[in-house]
């Protein structure tokens, strides 16, 4: 028999109604009403806090292959969650346990308590599961320790810098000894946030002139580590910036994510070859095995305020295709989560 708090017949959850052609439009996305399933031996149902909406989510509403399954069409979409426990039938969580899972984009969600992961929400606010400490957190850290051999001494140019992930890149690599760190963003404001906030050395916003230019008068001597979570211009500028041996963490191409067209650049990727450059790609999830260490360290330098975590919070499941849709217009600094 399972312990019950509070479940109601019904709750709301997001379906993929189309795939978008180009931008998505709220149009693709229905918000569904549907039942609560009460757990089978083994599971759990969750109440769910916290919703995360992030920038690959994007490539799983095509119909492509890729390192995801796409979203079905008129089928729950899901992403990373953090909530309570409501219902358990499950040995190990019990109701009013905090938890992360993969069933987000909805109110209530019924899993095996093998897909959930207890989290401690005494230890760090429970939306930090959705970023700091969280899978962006480790993404910044296994892409610049681990895929880019970041060293100290380094100078490192990140993109994307006042998001989940450049936002911690650039502040690691501080925190590491880097030499001068750089990054890139899309508002004044966010160039402010950058260097008074987080202790970038210089910062620019892309939006203002050619990439290409205002690196170079960022980084005068060159850069010798680039985060790329943006792709087009911004790596090709970045691999005309790097020093012999420089290396590239392959991260994300967000300004490519809705393109329609095949994207132009880089055109100057022959430099690699003078410059003995490493460009990588990276998935979070092969950088498992890192996850003790990233949270120990991360959740030290929190503790002690030496990294700042900023989160833009959007409130109400039903303004969870807006929070996504904001969040790749540039809407957020820091994690963007919807508070349920
Ligand atoms: N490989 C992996 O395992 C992995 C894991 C997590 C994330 N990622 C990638 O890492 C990147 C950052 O993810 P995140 O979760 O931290 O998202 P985020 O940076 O918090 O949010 C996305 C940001 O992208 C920027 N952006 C949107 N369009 C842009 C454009 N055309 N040019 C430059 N910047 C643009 C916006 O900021 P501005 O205001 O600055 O434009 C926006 O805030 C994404 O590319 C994502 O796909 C990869």
């Amino acid at each position: 028999m399972a312990a019950e708090q509070d479940v109601p017949a019904t709750g709301r959850e997001w379906h993929l109604a189309a795939r978008p052609q180009g931008w998505p439009a709220p149009a693709d996305f229905a918000l569904v009403e549907a039942p609560v399933r009460r757990p089978a031996p083994g599971q759990v149902t969750v109440r769910n806090a916290y919703l995360s909406v992030d920038p690959y989510m994007r490539g799983r509403m095509n119909d492509v292959k890729s390192y995801v399954p796409p979203y079905a069409l008129g089928a729950p979409m899901d992403g990373g969650a953090v909530g309570y426990v409501v219902a358990s039938a499950a040995e190990g969580l019990a109701v009013g346990d905090a938890v992360l899972h993969g069933q987000g984009w909805r109110e209530y969600a019924t899993l095996d308590a093998a897909h959930a992961v207890k989290v401690d929400p005494e230890l760090a606010p429970l939306s930090a599961y959705l970023g700091v400490l969280g899978m962006p957190g480790l993404t910044a850290y296994a892409g610049l320790l681990e895929v880019a051999s970041f060293k100290e001494g380094d100078t490192v140019f990140v993109s994307g810098a006042a998001g989940a992930v450049g936002s911690l890149v650039g502040q690691i690599a501080r925190l590491k000894g880097a030499k001068r760190v750089v990054g890139s963003a899309g508002s004044a404001e966010k160039v402010a946030t950058l260097v008074e906030e987080y202790g970038f050395d210089a910062a620019f916003d892309y939006k203002a002139g050619p990439v290409a230019e205002q690196l170079a008068e960022a980084a005068p001597e060159g850069i010798d580590v680039y985060f790329d979570n943006v792709g087009g211009e911004h790596l090709e500028a970045a691999i005309g910036a790097l020093n012999v041996h420089g290396r590239v963490t392959l991260c994300g191409a967000i300004a490519q994510y809705n393109d329609t067209a095949a994207p132009t650049g880089p055109r100057n990727l022959a430099l690699a070859i003078g410059k003995r450059l490493r460009l990588q790609g990276m998935i979070v999830g092969d950088h498992a095995a890192l996850r003790g260490q990233f949270f120990a360290e991360v959740g030290g330098w929190l503790r002690s305020g030496e990294l700042r975590s900023d989160e833009t919070v959007v409130e109400g499941v039903e303004n969870t295709v807006e929070a996504f849709l904001g969040m790749l217009r540039g809407a957020n600094t820091g994690k963007m989560v919807v508070k349920v």
